[in-house]
């Protein structure tokens, strides 16, 4: 895997760790990088971890996956982690990426208060930890009393705009934006008889390139900035279209980000292939 020892290239691996069909395009990503002089191996599955006190083989490892599954590979270990919702709606209002309306809620009066507060007569429950649209569930007053939710993890929030369930994406890495794009999807209304149900598959919809209006991308370059310090990887933001034209954040996918879709892209490739470059380039050579 790793290149010929001692000619100072930094020694990259990068660890494609979420989806065997895109192998492909991380071989290809690997490519663009050696094009630029650096020593890059390619693994698609997760190695055990090195020795204690073992050398590490590599100088860093880009995953896509979680970051302490390869942290005895590299002194650098760049990827993602589980990260609650409730601090990853925080950074996103921190880089100045308008969220929809969310809380958190200690007790069920706390939640009782929200149908209320935001005059509507449904909300959606988005627990810590799920993913793909499974765990988010739409529910209204007469459910206050039996629901379980966790009040530290668990946000609450209001339906972004009840006439359009479309959904946007915008994915980032390393200070910029790598793509944008659009996912058709049934609003709640369309897509629950009673107006109440769990599971919204709203990423999974029929799929088009969209470009984010000028004024997000500012704030998403400064909200991967930011987790670039944290030691995150490749991310996405998903956004729906307020009534009022604006787009607002409802989630931000700090690991894992889905690359089936937008592997197809050349732009893409490239960019990313970018992204991991500037991420080196930090590490000083050996
Ligand atoms: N505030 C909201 N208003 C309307 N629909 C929402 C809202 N939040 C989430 N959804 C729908 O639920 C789906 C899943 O929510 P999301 O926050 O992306 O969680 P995850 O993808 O982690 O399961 C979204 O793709 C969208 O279709
Ligand atoms: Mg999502």
């Amino acid at each position: 895997m790793g290149g010929p020892a001692g000619d100072g290239a930094l020694r990259v691996l990068l660890l494609n760790a979420i989806d065997p069909e895109a192998q492909e395009l991380y071989e290809d990503i690997g490519d663009r990088l050696r094009a630029t002089g650096l020593d890059v191996g390619v693994i698609h599955e997760t190695p055990a971890p090195r020795p204690d006190g073992a050398e590490p083989e590599w100088d860093v490892v880009v995953t896509n996956y979680r970051r302490e599954d390869v942290a005895t590979l590299a002194p650098v270990v760049v990827g993602g982690t589980p990260t609650p919702r409730p601090t990853t709606l925080g950074w996103l209002e921190d880089a100045g990426v308008a969220t929809m309306d969310w809380a958190l809620a200690a007790t069920r009066w706390d939640v009782w208060r929200l149908f209320g507060r935001w005059d509507v007569d449904r909300l959606i429950l988005k627990p810590s930890f799920t993913f793909g649209g499974q765990g988010v569930c739409v529910f209204g007053r007469r459910s206050v009393p039996r629901m379980r939710w966790n009040p530290e993890l668990d946000v609450l929030c209001r339906e972004v705009n009840p006439a359009d369930g479309d959904v946007y994406k915008v994915e980032v890495m390393a200070g910029e934006v790598l793509l944008g794009w659009k996912s058709e999807s049934p609003s709640i209304r369309e897509l629950f008889a009673d107006r109440r149900g769990k599971g919204i598959a709203g990423a999974y919809g029929e799929r088009s390139r969209w470009d984010p209006p000028a004024a997000l991308v500012e704030p998403m370059r400064a909200l991967s900035a930011h987790a670039t310090e944290l030691g995150y990887g490749h991310m996405s933001v998903d956004l729906m279209q307020a009534p009022d034209g604006r787009f607002v954040a409802i989630e931000l996918n700090s690991f894992s980000a889905a690359v089936w879709w937008t592997k197809q892209f050349d732009d893409f490739r490239e960019r990313h292939a970018e992204a991991v470059r500037r991420l080196v380039s930090a590490i000083p050579a050996r």
